[in-house]
């Protein structure tokens, strides 16, 4: 029975091992291209709160979490000041968002670290161009698309190897993930307590996110997912009162992030830029 069984272990163990060493060496040559600070969160952290310009609410019924690095608050505040009325997207609230989707991540598990590692690697591409010399032309995600399809930056084949990485290649893959993370925290705002954080969150990277990945990645990805904290604990991250609060809270916050993320997709499909690689 005993070495039977072996293999069963074994093989998602040297997955993961694996994805270290790939992600390791993936970072190394990211930051070879651009150079990059250690991936620490940026103090600039810009403003929290909604433009009142943009003519967006002020956020309700999303508790303030004292002591806790996530904020449901700041999360649904960023990504409702993200679109404006003219549904233009404007890339700092979407990064402002992201910072907070990265705090979520991280609170998810010692085995999402690679994840929060890699997205905070793009944030800081993209913010590198937003100070950067073209800085006027990232401002809005349609500005960046636009400006980077003029100049022949988006490297539509291969990443062309004397230009720092294009702001709407790395965009695409936080964009993905948005979904990701938007289809989980949807399935957990509708879930039963008989329900399983770990099985709603692999469904949700089945459905968004699983083809653009490796084997290796999809082996780890699934092994990080069997480590999520309970229900319980998952809930406790929002801070409302009661479960149907932190369902409301949640499905609001599912809201907000699928209005960004449908007027990006919008974009993209537009443009042809889908399925860049
Ligand atoms: C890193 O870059 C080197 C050349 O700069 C290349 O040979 C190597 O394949 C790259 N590694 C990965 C994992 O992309
Ligand atoms: C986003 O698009 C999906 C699919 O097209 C649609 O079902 C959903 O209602 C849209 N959500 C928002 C907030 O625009």
């Amino acid at each position: 029975m005993g070495p039977r069984r072996l293999p069963r272990v074994l093989l998602p163990a040297v997955a993961f091992l694996g994805l270290l060493f790939l992600s390791g060496l993936r970072l190394q040559n990211l930051s070879a291209v651009s150079p990059l600070q250690p991936p620490h969160l940026s103090p600039t952290r810009g403003s929290r709160l909604p433009l009142p310009r943009h003519g967006t609410p002020p956020p309700h019924r999303a508790p303030r979490c004292p002591g806790q690095g996530f904020q449901i608050s700041s999360l649904l505040a960023a990504f409702r000041a993200c679109v404006t009325p003219e549904g233009e997207i404007l890339l700092g609230e979407y990064l402002a968002g992201w910072k907070e989707l990265i705090k979520l991540i991280d609170t998810l598990g010692a085995a999402f670290g690679l994840l929060a590692r890699e997205t905070q690697t793009k944030m800081e591409i993209l913010e590198g161009h937003r100070s950067g010399p073209h800085a006027p032309h990232y401002r809005t995600l349609q500005a960046m698309v636009a400006f980077e399809l003029r100049r022949g930056r988006v490297g539509l084949r291969v990443l062309p190897p004397d230009q720092p990485p294009s702001g709407s290649r790395t965009l695409l893959r936080l964009h993905r993930a948005l979904k990701w993370l938007e289809l989980f925290l949807g399935k957990l705002g509708r879930s039963g307590a008989e329900d399983d954080p770990s099985q709603l969150c692999a469904e949700a990277y089945q459905a968004a996110l699983a083809r653009y990945h490796s084997w290796w990645v999809q082996q780890a990805a699934g092994l990080a997912f069997l480590a999520l904290p309970s229900r319980r604990e998952l809930y406790g991250l929002v801070c409302a009162e009661g479960e149907r609060e932190v369902q409301a809270v949640l499905l609001e916050a599912v809201g907000t992030i699928a209005g960004v993320y449908n007027v990006t997709q919008q974009l993209y499909a537009a443009r042809g830029l889908l399925e860049l690689p």
